[in-house]
C-alpha cells in the first residue's frame, strides 16, 4: 500500500556522488557515511556499483551486513553478470534492493546498437532476472527525459510487468525544467498500465541548476522517491542535494504536504563529514549547509534578526543541527571540553584520534587567541594517517620583494629522512618544487584553493589540492595559521592519497573505468 503523503529519500552519495572525479572515498569512510545516513533516517542507501571493482563490492557487502534500518541498494547494468554480482553484495542486508538500468534515449540506444524491440527484450529479461533474485527491484531508463514518450511508456510498462517495484526516471544530463519534470511523471501515471502499483522515483542532475526544483516538481505530480546526495555531490554540477529537498518539504509543508523520514537535525554533521572525506568543500553560499547560509552581516538584517529572528530566517540553525552558540575555546580548555565540543559539532572521535586532535588544538591555541568551531573542524579534517608514506618534518621558506623565493624542506619518505633546498616563483611554488624534488611524481595539479577559516590575520588557512595522474584523481586538504605550511601539507596529503589509489586500482579496474554504456 503506497502512502501518498510519504516521500522516500534514496541517497546515492556513495554511488553517484562518489563517481564525481576526485571524490573517491576509502572503504572505512564509506562505512562511516552509510552509518550516518542510516541513523538520520534515509530510506534507501545506494551503497555502490558492485561489479565496478573489488573495493566497491566489499563496501556494498559490508554496508549491507552492518546497516540496521535502511534498504541497501546496489547498481547493476542490464546484464546478468552485473545483476548477479550486485545481488551477491546486497543479499546480506535486512532489506536488499537491486537497481538495474539501461540508456533508453536515441543517443543511448545507439551505443549498444540495440533497436527499440531488442532493447525492450533486454529490459524484460534483465528485470525478470533481478526479480527472481530479489523482491525489491528498481529499474531506470537512463536519460529518460530525452527518451521518446511513447517508447518510455512502453519500456516502463515492460519493466513493471517483469517485476520492477520502483521505476526511477533519471534526468541524466540535467536538461529538464520543472514543468517538464512534473508533466513527465503525470504522463507516465496516466498512460502506463500498472503505474499505480509501483513507486516512481525522480533522479535529477544539476547541470542547469534545477535539480532540486525538478525533484520537487516530480513529487507534486506523484513521484514518491527522491534520489539525492549529501551536499549535492555528484558528477559535473552534481545531483539533487538531500538537505535541500528535505528542508524544502519541511519549511514549505503548507504548499508541499509530504513527509520524509529524515531527522533534519543530523544534516550539518553528515554534510561536514561528506565534505571532509570526499575532499569537496561546500561553497560558502550553498543553500542550507553553506557557511553563510545562516549568517547575517548587513546592518538592517542584523537589526531585524535581533528584534525577531523570523524577519530574515525561514528556518532555525538548530533545525539542521547547527549549535546556536559558537563557544570559543582557548589554551586553558581541557581534553573533556574538547571532546564535548567536538561531539556537539558531530565528531565522535576514538581516544587515540582525540589525543591527536588535542595536541594540534593546544598548538593552535598557543598561536591563536580564540579557537572557533570552524577552527576545530579544520583541525579534525587534517587527516594525516600513520600509514602515510610521505610526512613533512620541517619547512623553512623565504619570501618577499627580494627574490628568489626559497624553500628548505625535510620530509620523511618511507621512513627515511631527506632534505632539499629549492627556489621558485613565490613561496608556494618553491615548496611544491621541493616536495617534487624529494618525491618525483608526474601528477598534474588540477586545483589549488586557499580559504580563511575565520576572520583576523591569525586565522587558519584551509588549503585544498587536487592532483590527477593517469585518470586517477586525489584531493588533499590541510589547515594552518601559516598558509604556506598548510599548502605543503595539503599537497603531501594529496600525494599520499594518490599513492593509495595507485595501489588499490589497476588502471581501468575502478568505478571510473567501468563504462555505463556497456550494458551488454
Ligand atoms: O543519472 C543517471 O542516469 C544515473 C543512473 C545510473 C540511474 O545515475
Ligand atoms: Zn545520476
Amino acid at each position: 500500500m503506497i502512502d501518498k503523503d510519504r516521500v522516500l529519500i534514496f541517497d546515492t552519495t556513495l554511488r553517484d556522488g562518489e563517481q564525481s572525479p576526485g571524490a573517491t572515498m576509502t572503504h572505512d569512510e564509506k562505512i562511516e557515511i552509510a552509518g550516518l545516513l542510516d541513523e538520520m533516517g534515509v530510506d534507501i542507501i545506494e551503497a555502490g556499483f558492485p561489479i565496478a571493482s573489488e573495493g566497491d563490492f566489499k563496501a556494498v557487502s559490508e554496508i549491507a551486513k552492518l546497516t540496521g534500518r535502511a534498504t541497501i541498494c546496489g547498481l547493476a547494468r542490464a546484464n546478468y553478470k552485473d545483476i548477479d554480482r550486485c545481488w551477491e553484495a546486497v543479499r546480506h542486508a535486512k532489506s536488499p534492493r537491486i537497481h538495474t538500468f539501461i540508456g533508453t534515449s536515441p543517443l543511448h540506444r545507439a551505443i549498444p546498437n540495440l533497436d527499440m524491440d531488442q532493447m525492450a527484450g533486454r529490459i524484460h529479461d534483465t528485470v525478470s532476472h533481478a526479480r527472481n533474485l530479489c523482491d525489491n527491484v528498481q529499474w531506470s531508463p537512463m536519460d529518460a527525459t530525452r527518451t521518446e514518450h511513447d517508447y518510455l511508456c512502453r519500456v516502463v510498462e515492460i519493466a513493471i510487468k517483469a517485476g520492477a517495484t520502483t521505476i526511477n526516471i533519471p534526468d541524466t544530463v540535467g536538461y529538464t525544467a520543472p514543468r517538464e519534470s512534473s508533466d513527465l511523471i503525470r504522463m507516465l501515471l496516466e498512460r502506463v498500465p500498472g503505474a499505480d502499483t509501483i513507486i516512481f522515483a525522480t533522479h535529477c542532475h544539476n547541470d542547469l541548476g534545477m535539480a532540486t526544483a525538478n525533484a520537487l516538481a516530480a513529487v507534486e505530480a506523484g513521484a514518491r522517491q527522491i534520489e539525492c546526495t549529501i551536499n549535492g555531490l555528484g558528477e559535473r554540477a552534481g545531483n539533487t542535494a538531500l538537505e535541500e529537498v528535505v528542508m524544502a518539504l519541511k519549511v514549505r509543508h503548507d504548499i508541499m504536504p509530504y513527509r520524509t523520514g529524515v531527522d533534519s537535525t543530523r544534516i550539518m554533521n553528515i554534510s561536514r563529514r561528506v565534505a571532509t572525506v570526499s575532499g569537496f568543500p561546500v561553497q560558502f553560499n550553498k543553500a542550507i549547509v553553506g557557511k553563510n547560509a545562516f549568517a547575517h552581516e548587513s546592518g538592517i538584517h542584523q537589526d531585524g534578526m535581533l528584534k525577531n529572528a523570523e524577519t530574515f530566517e525561514i528556518m532555525r540553525p538548530t533545525d539542521i543541527g547547527l549549535s546556536e552558540t559558537n563557544l570559543v575555546m582557548g589554551k586553558h580548555s581541557g581534553r573533556a571540553a574538547l571532546r564535548s565540543k567536538l561531539r556537539d559539532l558531530g565528531f565522535e572521535l576514538a581516544d587515540n584520534q582525540l589525543n591527536d586532535v588535542f595536541v594540534r588544538f593546544k598548538d593552535l591555541a598557543d598561536r591563536k587567541k580564540e579557537v572557533y568551531d570552524d577552527d576545530l573542524i579544520a583541525l579534525v579534517r587534517q587527516n594525516d594517517a600513520a600509514e602515510d608514506r610521505l610526512k613533512i618534518k620541517t619547512l623553512r621558506v623565504v619570501c618577499g620583494t627580494e627574490g628568489p623565493q626559497t624553500a628548505d624542506l625535510t620530509m620523511e619518505i618511507d621512513g627515511e629522512e631527506k632534505t632539499v633546498h629549492m627556489t621558485g616563483d613565490g613561496p608556494v611554488d618553491a615548496t611544491f618544487k621541493a616536495v617534487k624534488a624529494l618525491f618525483p611524481i608526474k601528477a598534474r595539479l588540477q586545483l589549488y584553493q586557499v580559504n580563511a577559516v575565520t576572520e583576523g590575520t591569525d586565522a587558519q588557512a584551509t588549503v585544498s589540492v587536487r592532483l590527477e595522474e593517469d585518470g586517477r584523481i586525489a584531493t588533499g586538504q590541510s589547515a594552518d595559521t601559516d598558509t604556506v605550511l598548510a599548502s605543503a601539507k595539503a599537497y603531501v596529503n594529496a600525494i599520499n592519497r594518490l599513492l593509495v589509489r595507485r595501489e588499490k586500482s589497476a588502471p581501468g579496474a575502478d568505478t571510473k573505468g567501468v563504462s555505463y554504456k556497456d550494458a551488454g
